[in-house]
């Protein structure tokens, strides 16, 4: 099994160091190959997404991702996220799996990811107007909500479709769709949300929350919430899912370049991506469950623990 490794930018590297020392523990059997992304890949070949990168990684059985990104880049004609929703798109990972779970908060957010704002059409006319545009069509509706559905049986089978139905035509359709799909599971209950009144619940009524299912970019924002509600982005993994090919799994937070290269950065959102690409992406749910047992252990004894530091703890727990 070939496991596909981008370090990423700023933090990222120091962050995936300790993750595959663990890796290597727990699933000593994997092949790891590395390749460039990224702000790193930019200023190797400038592009964000070498074609020998985008070969290896839909050749591999998962990619496993650091975070990217770089201030040098952000006014930049070529810069680090393009290559990271090409990188989305191209392996078609519709679903991403953004779970935040921390005492009485147990919520999975189930964000469309190669649709809608982020892939819709966008430009600038000649008079100056620059637009995005948000795009769905139904079939793509069909297959997240019915993902989120699955999910929801092996959970508490509850479901919240978030959108903007009071404005949007998009949200609209969302909604129409999503409640044809529910149609199909009648053991789930399903619950509509207006996108601002989700974000005021997550706060406010957290424990109502199961499955959480949305558009990409409401999801872009609704997931760094419900991160803040257990514990912050620091431990907030991701997986994001395709139909057949390969998943990709990253955490939720971003390369933190202001504290890259001082041995400070959590590594704990990496360990648990990388939990997350053993039980979904590899399927092995129990190498998935000594990992994480063993990062949730160094994380609760460990406050305050350098990167390396945090490795070695996690290294121990193992052992
Ligand atoms: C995330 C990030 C990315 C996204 C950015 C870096 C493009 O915020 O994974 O949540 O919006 O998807
Ligand atoms: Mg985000």
């Amino acid at each position: 099994m070939t496991v596909v490794v981008l370090p990423g930018d700023g933090i990222g590297p120091e962050v995936m160091r300790e993750a595959l020392r663990a890796l290597e523990i727990v699933a000593p059997d994997l092949e790891l190959e590395e390749h460039p992304f990224g702000a790193q890949a930019i200023r190797l070949t400038g592009d964000s997404l070498p074609e020998k990168t985008l070969a290896a990684c839909k050749a591999s059985e998962a990619v496993l991702k650091g975070p990217i990104g770089d201030p040098e880049f952000d006014a930049a004609e070529v810069r680090p996220e393009q290559g990271m929703l090409r990188l989305r798109a191209e392996l078609d990972v519709y679903a991403n799996l953004r779970p935040s779970k921390q005492g009485q908060v147990d919520i999975l957010i189930v964000r469309e990811l190669v649709g809608g704002l982020y892939f819709g059409a966008r430009g600038v006319r000649e008079d100056g107007t620059v637009y995005d545009t948000m795009e769905y069509r139904p079939d793509q509706v069909e297959r997240i909500a019915r993902r989120a559905f699955e999910l929801a049986r092996g959970r508490r089978r509850k479901v919240v479709s978030v959108d903007k139905a009071n404005v949007l035509e998009t949200s609209r359709m969302w909604r129409r769709v999503v409640t044809e799909v529910a149609a199909g599971y009648s053991d789930v209950e399903l619950e509509h949300m207006l996108v601002d009144n989700a974000a005021m619940q997550l706060v406010l009524a957290t424990g109502q929350f199961d499955v959480l299912v949305t558009e990409n970019m409401f999801g872009d924002i609704l997931s760094d919430l419900a991160a803040s509600l257990t514990g912050g982005i620091g431990l907030a993994p991701s997986a994001s899912l395709s139909d057949s090919g390969p998943g990709l799994f990253e955490p939720v937070h971003g390369s933190a370049p202001d504290i890259a290269g001082q041995g400070v950065a959590n590594p704990m959102a990496m360990m648990l991506s990388t939990a997350l690409m053993l039980e979904h992406g590899l399927n092995r749910p129990e190498d998935a469950g000594r990992l994480r047992a063993a990062a949730w252990t160094t994380h609760e004894a460990g406050e305050g623990l350098g990167t390396a530091a945090f490795g070695d703890a996690v290294l121990q727990a193992l052992s």
